[in-house]
């Protein structure tokens, strides 16, 4: 079993946000509790994957350094690169090529959440599928925003397409991805896109074609979230406050994940809640600790 690493893709100029996000990083932004960036850093740690690096742009290392460090905290590896422009979500293999090596890689995009149930065994599932690339479907009522990938009468891709203006389906392709150790060469082999980008729907159209592209599908009962726009930004916040409040479980509380996966032990825990002062967080990881 090839070894997996995992990305972060957290660059990008955010302008549909702007002002807000004229001086501050978009995945640096708060998602009720905690800011964007830890929910897709707790998709690749419920993955198990502890060796991770977050591009990012370069007046931002600085910021996601001081918030996650080397991830050592964690029990984790973290690094970091820059992405000069944006130049597509495919670059990231070309950034990231020393760093995935010939290792499996995830990429998750930084502005993407996912929640929902038996989330870990669709990961797992992924994860251990060591050739080819897994996409994940959710459906949409607006998928000309999207990747959209239609399906045949088995299930299996039929065909994706990059933003379609009539799209043949409702199902959106996730800003989660998995793939083989073929990615980074694959991606040198893409030609930017009409808008100037490697499309990392290019990317999987190569995988489709060699027969390698594997669709999980995310049904209606999980939340595949976006933050792309002010409205949008507001109904994440507003779904994780409703759900960390009813249920009293917080989403992506990296502490724990770390914790639950053995990664820190209960000596390390305790530190790293005191380094939280008072508050609903700090008493979260309280809880935790006396179970
Ligand atoms: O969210 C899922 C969708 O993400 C997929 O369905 C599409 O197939 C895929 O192309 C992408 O759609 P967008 O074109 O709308 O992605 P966007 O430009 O909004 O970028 C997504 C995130 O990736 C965002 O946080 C910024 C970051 N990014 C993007 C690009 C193009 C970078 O860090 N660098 C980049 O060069």
């Amino acid at each position: 079993m090839n070894k997996t690493k995992g990305i972060i893709l957290a660059a990008g100029r955010a302008s549909r946000l702007f002002p807000i996000t004229y001086a501050v990083n978009k995945q640096l932004l708060a998602i009720y509790d905690k800011p964007m960036v830890y929910y897709p850093l707790s998709v690749l740690m419920l993955a198990q994957i502890k060796d991770i690096l977050i591009i990012t742009k370069k007046e931002d290392v600085k910021s996601f350094k001081a918030l996650l460090g080397d991830g050592r905290n964690f029990g984790m590896k973290i690094s970091y690169a820059v992405q000069k422009k944006p130049k597509g979500i495919a670059d990231a293999f070309i950034i990231g090529e020393k760093f995935i090596g010939d290792s499996n890689c995830v990429l998750i995009l930084g502005d993407n959440i996912f929640y929902g149930e038996n989330f870990r065994g669709k990961l797992q599932k992924a994860k251990y599928r060591n050739e080819g690339a897994t996409v994940f479907s959710y459906p949409v009522h607006d998928p000309e925003r999207y990747g959209v990938v239609e399906l045949d009468e088995n299930n299996l891709a039929k065909r994706i397409v990059e933003k379609p203006k009539k799209p043949k389906s409702n199902l959106a392709v996730t800003g989660l991805y998995f793939y083989d150790k073929n990615v980074v060469s694959i991606a040198k082999s893409l030609k930017p896109s009409k808008r100037g980008e490697l499309e990392i729907t290019d990317l999987n159209k190569i995988y489709l074609k060699s027969k390698k592209l594997h669709v999980e599908s995310f049904g209606r009962g999980f939340a595949w979230l976006d933050t792309g726009t002010p409205d949008s930004l507001l109904s994440a916040n507003n779904f994780i406050g409703t759900i960390e409040k009813r249920q009293g479980l917080k989403v992506a509380c990296l502490e724990e994940i770390a914790f639950n996966n053995d990664w820190i032990n209960k000596v390390q825990l305790n530190k790293l809640k005191d380094k939280i002062s008072n508050g609903p967080y700090k008493d979260y990881l309280i809880k935790i600790l006396k179970k």
